[in-house]
């Protein structure tokens, strides 16, 4: 093998294994949960650290009808993959990047006239058609949107341009997950009035979505014609019990093996600080993975386990950046080449990316969006063992 061939195999077993059936039956059943509405699913942050490329062919395969992301750049990096569905932009593309999206093929959220009077600049006499638009209203999120009493305006300056097409009218929950929220349903009706005075004034909307995963998971109301599921799809509920019924698989594997082994003896203290003394002569195994990879440092104090031989064991003192080392009790039988598991299943227990978020004081979002980019994304199929 030369260098350049090396180079693409991982010499280091440390992976993330991302199950694409898992995917699939999640799309297949979220598509029935919310039926008639339509799945849109968002890939943005590479898949929530899945791997947004696999995921995207995976949902859309599943009878996703579209994706959604966050950056122009991750829509082009669908369409280099040869990835041709629809594809929503959260957000304006910035200043100087509609272009670019639009070279995308790519439909941009607006909200501003500056954005759409660009939008009509770069899509002016393109033989590609009218370019879809999709329409943003703050309802009480306040992040992004235009205000609602700007929203005929630009619904209008849209519709007047023979180079746009207004493709949708939408907003986005802030407390979706709170079950019983006055706000959702204050956001609600706001964006029916905007949609409302946008057909008034003589505009059509095709199509109206308010929903992510938890609003459309437990808001029955919210579901309209389109869902924009992200944490859902991948298996993982908005918050912890927050399913509304649906089985949701997780798809997310992060696995390594055992790299080396030894006995330490009472009274030593493990890793960096020597935070971490054995009461009694025990087996400590290190294993190649740490803070670069996403296994964050706070966890080692935070209680966190994994799993080896299908028991967990305890993170053993400090998190470093390239490894961990676990306490598997005196006398035990582990081995170099032992399979490890940070998230996931091994034999009949779990450690969930919820199980980390607790111990980390935030979100399952987070952890999964966090996990390193220099770790290897596999699907099931060419995973090892
Ligand atoms: C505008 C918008 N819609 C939908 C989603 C998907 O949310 P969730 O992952 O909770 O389903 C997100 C994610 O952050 C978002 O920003």
């Amino acid at each position: 093998m030369d260098i350049a061939t090396m180079a693409t195999v991982p010499a280091r077993p440390t992976w993330i294994e991302v199950d694409l059936a898992a995917v699939a039956h999640n799309v297949r059943a979220l598509r029935a949960h919310v039926a008639p509405a339509a799945v849109w699913s968002v890939v943005k942050a590479d898949g929530y650290g899945h791997g947004a490329v696999p995921v995207a062919r995976a949902v859309l395969a599943a009878g996703a009808e579209g994706l959604a992301v966050a950056l122009v750049e991750e829509a082009e990096e669908l369409r280099n993959a040869g990835i041709v569905a629809p594809v929503l932009l959260l957000s304006e593309p910035p200043p100087g990047a509609v272009g670019r999206a639009r070279a995308a093929g790519v439909e941009p959220t607006v909200y501003s006239a500056e954005v759409v009077a660009e939008s009509a600049s770069v899509s002016a006499g393109d033989s590609a058609g009218p370019w879809p638009l999709h329409l943003k209203i703050d309802t009480g999120m306040h992040r992004v949107g235009a205000q609602p009493d700007e929203a005929v305006a630009l619904a209008r300056a849209i519709d007047a341009d023979p180079g746009l097409h207004l493709a949708s009218v939408w907003t986005h929950l802030a407390v979706a997950d709170e079950l019983d929220a006055l706000l959702t349903e204050v956001q609600l009706a706001r964006l029916d009035q905007v949609c409302a005075a946008i057909v008034a004034a003589g505009v059509a909307v095709p199509c109206r979505h308010a929903a992510n995963s938890a609003g459309a998971l437990v808001h029955p109301a919210a579901r309209l014609d389109r869902v924009r599921f992200g944490i859902a799809v991948y298996g993982i509920p908005p918050a912890p019990g927050l399913d509304g019924g649906v089985d949701l698989r997780p798809a997310l594997r992060f696995v390594s093996q055992v790299s080396h082994v030894k006995v330490v003896a009472a009274g030593e203290a493990v890793s960096y600080g020597q935070r971490y003394r054995v009461a009694h002569d025990t087996t400590i195994a290190t294993v190649p993975v740490g803070y670069a990879d996403g296994l964050r440092r706070a966890l080692g104090t935070a209680g966190a386990e994994v799993l080896i031989g299908g028991r967990r064991w305890p993170i053993a003192g400090t998190v470093t950046m390239d490894q961990i080392t676990v306490d598997c009790g005196p006398g035990s039988s582990v081995a170099r080449g032992d399979e490890v598991v940070l998230i996931g299943r091994q034999g009949t227990e779990v450690i969930s990316a919820e199980e980390w978020a607790d111990q980390l004081d935030t979100i399952a979002y987070e952890v999964t969006c966090g996990l390193g980019r220099r770790v290897p994304r596999r699907t099931a199929t060419d995973s090892r063992g």
